[in-house]
C-alpha cells in the first residue's frame, strides 16, 4: 500500500477504498466514489461552520493556534509590528515579499494618489441618516464604488485587478473617516498627500480649523501597529466571505463590501465594540466576579474572549497590551483597563475558561486602546476593516490566480419533506405562530 494514503472500509458494502493524503488532507471529492448502491449519489462530508475543512491552498498567513503563532508570508507578526509600516506589510501580503526602498516608495505613492473619492460618492454619503452607524455607511459606500468604476468588472485582467486593489486600499481610510465625520456632524476633510497612510487617516478624522493637521507621532505609530496586527488572519469568516463572493467573479468592491458585512457581526470584528459595552456594564473592578459567574451560567459571553483557531493567548492581543501602555503615556490611562485586566486575571485562572482554552483575542484590548486614542466605540469595527481590506484583497488575488478554484458552492444534507401534493389556499391548515412573531 503506498505511503501517504488512507484506506477506508465501507461497512455498508464491505468495499475498501484508498485515497491519497496530501498536506494532511484528503480531497472531499475522492469520497464521492464511495457508494452504497448504484443509485447512491456518493459519500459527502458534513461540516457545519467549516470546523475541519480546508477550502483553499494559501501562502499568505500561517497560524498555529495551539502555540499562539501568527506569521504573514513567513514573518512573525511581532517582528512586522516592530519593524514595518502598515503599507509595507500590505505590500508583503499582496506580493509575497517585503518591498525594496524603491518598490515601497512607488507603492506608497500609488496608494496615496488614490485616496480621493468622487464627489458623487461624497454626496451619496451625505444621504445617510444623521445617526447612521459608521460600519453600515462603510459597507454601503464600498459597494457603491462598484457603480463608479465599471472597469472593476474585468476581474480576469491582472492589470485591472491591481488598479482596483490600489484604489480600495487608498480609499478605505477616506470612506471610514467620512463615515465618522457624518456620524458626529462635522464637515468632511479631504486627504493630505504629505502625510503617511495613518497620519492622513487621523487628519481626515480629526482636523478642525487648523491649516495643517499634525498627528501625535506615538499615536500615529500605535495606530499603524494596530493596522499591521489586523491586516490578515487566513480563512476567517470575513475572508471566507471575500473568497466565496469573489469566486462568482463579481467585482472587488462588491466582494469587499460582503467581507466587511461579515466582519460587522458581533462574533467577529464587531466584538471590539461589544467589549467596550461589556466593560461599561461591569462598571467597576469589584463587579467582575459576579459578571464571570453569569458568563459561566451561560447567561452571557465574555466578549473579546475565545477563538475558533487560537487555543492559546492570541499573539496580537499581547502586542496590543504592550502598545496600549505606549498610548496611555500620551493619553493617560483608560480606567477600563483595570476592569479588563481583572477580567483576564480571573478568567485565566478559572476552570471554565481553562478547560475550554478561552484566552483574550485581538478584540479584548483593542477597543480600550482605540477609546484612549479618541475613537468612539461605533468606529472600532471600521478601524478593523481598513487594514483587513489589504488582507481580503491579497486573498482575492490569490483566489483569482488559483487554477483549482471555481465558484464556491457547498452541498447540503436535505432534511425536508419528500414530494407533496399542492394544497389550495382554502384547504390549508393554519400552523401555530411562534410566540415571539411580531403581530400587528
Ligand atoms: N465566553 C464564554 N464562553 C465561551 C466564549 C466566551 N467568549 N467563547 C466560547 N465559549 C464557550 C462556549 O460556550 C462553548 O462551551 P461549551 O463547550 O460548554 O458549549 C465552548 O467555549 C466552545 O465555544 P464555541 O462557541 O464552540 O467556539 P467557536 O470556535 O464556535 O467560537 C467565537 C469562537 C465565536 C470567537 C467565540 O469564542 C465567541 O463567541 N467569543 C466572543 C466573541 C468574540 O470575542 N469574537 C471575536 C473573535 S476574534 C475575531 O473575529 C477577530
Amino acid at each position: 500500500m503506498p505511503e501517504n494514503t488512507l484506506s477506508i472500509t465501507d461497512n455498508r458494502t464491505g468495499k475498501v477504498y484508498t485515497v491519497p493524503v496530501e498536506n494532511g488532507t484528503i480531497r472531499a471529492m475522492d469520497l464521492r466514489q464511495i457508494k452504497s448502491g448504484p443509485d447512491d449519489f456518493g459519500l459527502m462530508t458534513y461540516d457545519p461552520a467549516y470546523m475541519n475543512t480546508a477550502s483553499c491552498r494559501s501562502s499568505i498567513t500561517y497560524i498555529d493556534g495551539e502555540k499562539g503563532i501568527l506569521r504573514y508570508r513567513g514573518y512573525p507578526i511581532e517582528v512586522l509590528a516592530e519593524r514595518c509600516t502598515f503599507l509595507e506589510v500590505a505590500y508583503l501580503l499582496m506580493f509575497g515579499e517585503l518591498p525594496t526602498e524603491k518598490e515601497l516608495k512607488q507603492w506608497v505613492y500609488d496608494i496615496t494618489h488614490h485616496t480621493m473619492l468622487h464627489e458623487t460618492t461624497k454626496k451619496f454619503m451625505e444621504g445617510f441618516r444623521y445617526s447612521a452607524h459608521p460600519m453600515s455607511m462603510f459597507v454601503s459606500t464600498i459597494a457603491a464604488l462598484s457603480s463608479v468604476y465599471p472597469d472593476a468588472k474585468l476581474v480576469r485582467d491582472p492589470k485591472h485587478r491591481m488598479h482596483q486593489i490600489i484604489r480600495l486600499i487608498g480609499k478605505v481610510p477616506s470612506i471610514a473617516a467620512m463615515s465618522y465625520r457624518h456620524n458626529v456632524g462635522f464637515p468632511y476633510v479631504y486627504p493630505d498627500n504629505d502625510l503617511s497612510y495613518t497620519e492622513n487617516f487621523m487628519n481626515m478624522l480629526w482636523k478642525m480649523v487648523e491649516p495643517k493637521y499634525v498627528a501625535h507621532p506615538a499615536i500615529a505609530r500605535a495606530l499603524d501597529i494596530l493596522f499591521i496586527l489586523h491586516a490578515d488572519h487566513e480563512q476567517n469568516c470575513s475572508t471566507s466571505a471575500m473568497r466565496s463572493v469573489g469566486s462568482s467573479e463579481t467585482d472587488p468592491y462588491l466582494a469587499v463590501a460582503s467581507a466587511a458585512s461579515a466582519l460587522a457581526g458581533t462574533l467577529h470584528g464587531g466584538a471590539n465594540e461589544e467589549v467596550l459595552k461589556m466593560l461599561d456594564e461591569i462598571g467597576t473592578k469589584d463587579h467582575v466576579p459576579a459578571y464571570i459567574k453569569r458568563v459561566k451560567e451561560g447567561k452571557l459571553k465574555l466578549m473579546g474572549f475565545g477563538h475558533r483557531i487560537y487555543k492559546n493567548y492570541d499573539p496580537r492581543a499581547k502586542i496590543i497590551r504592550w502598545s496600549a501602555e505606549q498610548v496611555f503615556e500620551v493619553t493617560g490611562r483608560n480606567s477600563k483597563l483595570d476592569i479588563a485586566l481583572e477580567l483576564e486575571r480571573i478568567a485565566l485562572e478559572d476552570e471554565y475558561f481553562v478547560k475550554r482554552k478561552l484566552y483574550p483575542n485581538v478584540d479584548f484590548y483593542s477597543g480600550i486602546m482605540y477609546q484612549a486614542m479618541g475613537f468612539r466605540p461605533e468606529m472600532f469595527t471600521v478601524l478593523f476593516a481598513i487594514p483587513r481590506t489589504a488582507g481580503w484583497l491579497a486573498q482575492w488575488e490569490e483566489l483569482m490566480n488559483d487554477p483549482e478554484q471555481k465558484i464556491a458552492r457547498p452541498r447540503q444534507v436535505y432534511t425536508g419533506s419528500g414530494e407533496r401534493e399542492f394544497v389550495p389556499i382554502d384547504k390549508r391548515v393554519p400552523v401555530p405562530i411562534p410566540a415571539d412573531y411580531p403581530t400587528r
